[in-house]
């Protein structure tokens, strides 16, 4: 009989009462078996992590970063075999499971440095005679354990970033993966089981989606970190407005190219990144780029420039390494893109390439066209899909930009510096990327939305913000 993977309670594998099938995306093959919990061996974890929370805020910090530096060091050292679950459990391209890889095991090495440098502020008091001898010293301590519910589309690296932030400042975790993608939070859990952590500073739970209601209701979770769709996100904040809860939702991201970009070479660059970026993951990212602006003085050249580097992409089976267009997470998934792709060219949009489905695939799709209101505009697509649009300069690119019900990043086009400026003002989104498109993110920079694109900041700094509150001590008496 196949091994069934054991989950981690309170830092230690346990079989389950039930188990939970893992399939790959490309072709549905087995690729694991994993227990899942009991509603009393969730019981189990949640309190060890209430129970282990001042132990492990005390804790000092050397040993929380050498934990998260050990982590960091391990997902390196086993890159190759994580990048081949991560591909066999979401179907990623083994190109980009090995850039997840990356990055995560960055993502842990700025936790281990942030432990090390979170420390406090020091106010004067002595500005007014009745404070004289006084000094305030504020340090931010943990909210308490953390509820970290991660998506399907990185099962590692977004896995990592609800992980590495809370061990950082102290706070135990449980981890909810995504049903299908759990294998990769697992092996997290076994590098986490290498470590010095108390037992009950980490739990990865890979409990069915219904069990979350409890969790997010559970007093002795706090804190919910939640990465995933619009609708469970806003719902988790409505269950629990006097919890801290940091949403990382979806986004449409958009791209402006201007009217000054076009030096010789800048547009084959600009359509290279656009064509790259919306279809890395087949679009499953929340900035991947969805939505393309462009100076209707530079439209056709442009779309011509796409159309060559999207028709120059390998699309197939994810594990070859040449591939770059994989499947999307299921067939419902991939039938959905279809629909709305269906949708906008029976309302007159203009299918240039792309588009036709085989399975959970999605074969790289541009269009022109498409009216504003259409979901391929208005909503997420989370699938391999360009949307090019001419704007009139970059006051009508700004404008359609934001609108919008999302407001993650934005990608613009430009030399010039003063609308660089204009964007970071002007676009209300949580982060805009001047030469380049949406879909840059560095681990260690803020990362987060505004309007339906979520609440709170991930980045390891930022995070560790959100997971914690301000405390201040006030000394007296003092001979300053
Ligand atoms: C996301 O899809 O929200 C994460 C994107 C990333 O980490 O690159």
């Amino acid at each position: 009989m196949a091994e069934v993977r054991p989950f981690w309670l309170a830092g230690r594998p346990a079989q389950g009462t039930a188990e939970l099938e893992v399939r790959h995306p490309y072709d549905g093959a087995l690729v694991a078996t994993v227990a899942q919990p009991s509603a009393a061996q969730v019981e189990q974890a949640v309190a060890a992590a209430a129970a282990v929370a001042s132990q492990l805020a005390a804790l000092p910090a050397h040993v929380r970063a050498s934990a998260l530096g050990h982590v960091s060091r391990e997902i390196a050292r086993r890159g190759d075999e994580i990048a081949r679950l991560i591909t066999a459990e979401s179907g990623k391209p083994l190109t980009w499971s090995r850039a997840e890889v990356a990055r995560a095991s960055s993502t842990f090495r700025w936790g281990a440095e942030e432990a090390r440098r979170f420390a406090g502020d020091l106010t004067r008091l002595d500005t007014d005679p009745t404070g004289e001898g006084r000094l305030a010293l504020s340090r931010r301590f943990p909210r308490g354990p953390v509820l970290g519910i991660a998506p399907f589309n990185f099962p590692l690296n977004l896995v990592a970033h609800k992980v590495a932030p809370a061990l950082a400042v102290g706070a135990p975790i449980i981890v909810k993966p995504a049903p299908r993608t759990p294998l990769s939070s697992l092996l997290l859990g076994e590098l986490l089981a290498e470590t010095d952590l108390p037992a009950g500073a980490f739990s990865v739970l890979t409990v069915d989606n219904d069990v979350v209601g409890a969790l997010v209701a559970d007093p002795r979770l706090p804190v919910v970190s939640f990465t995933g769709s619009g609708p469970v996100g806003w719902s988790i904040r409505d269950a629990v407005p006097r919890k801290q809860v940091v949403l990382e939702l979806g986004g449409n991201g958009a791209v402006l190219v201007a009217p000054d970009f076009h030096a010789p070479g800048d547009l084959t660059r600009a359509a290279g990144r656009i064509a790259l970026f919306a279809n890395y993951q087949a679009g499953q990212s929340c900035i991947a780029v969805q939505r393309v602006y462009v100076d209707r003085s530079l439209h056709d050249e442009l779309l011509g420039e796409i159309l060559a580097a999207v028709r120059a992409l390998r699309d197939g089976d994810p594990s070859d390494p040449a591939t770059d267009v994989g499947p999307l997470i299921d067939t419902a998934a991939a039938e959905r893109v279809e629909t709305w792709i269906g949708e906008a060219v029976a309302a007159g949009a203009t299918l240039h390439c792309g588009g036709t489905r085989t399975g959970a695939s999605v074969a790289p799709a541009v269009l022109t066209g498409v009216s504003e209101s259409a979901r391929l505009v208005r909503e997420e697509v989370f699938g391999p899909v360009i949307v090019v649009a001419p704007v009139d300069g970059v006051d009508d690119g700004f404008a359609r930009i934001n609108d919008s019900a999302f407001g993650l990043q934005a990608g613009v086009f430009t030399h010039d510096l003063a609308t660089a400026f204009r964007a970071h003002r002007e676009l209300v989104v949580g982060g805009v990327v001047v030469g380049d498109v949406p879909s840059y993110r560095a681990d260690q920079m803020p990362y987060g939305g505004t309007k339906n694109s979520g609440i709170g900041r991930e980045g390891l700094r930022s995070a560790m913000t959100d997971l914690t509150e301000e405390r201040v001590l006030v000394l007296t008496g003092l001979d300053l």
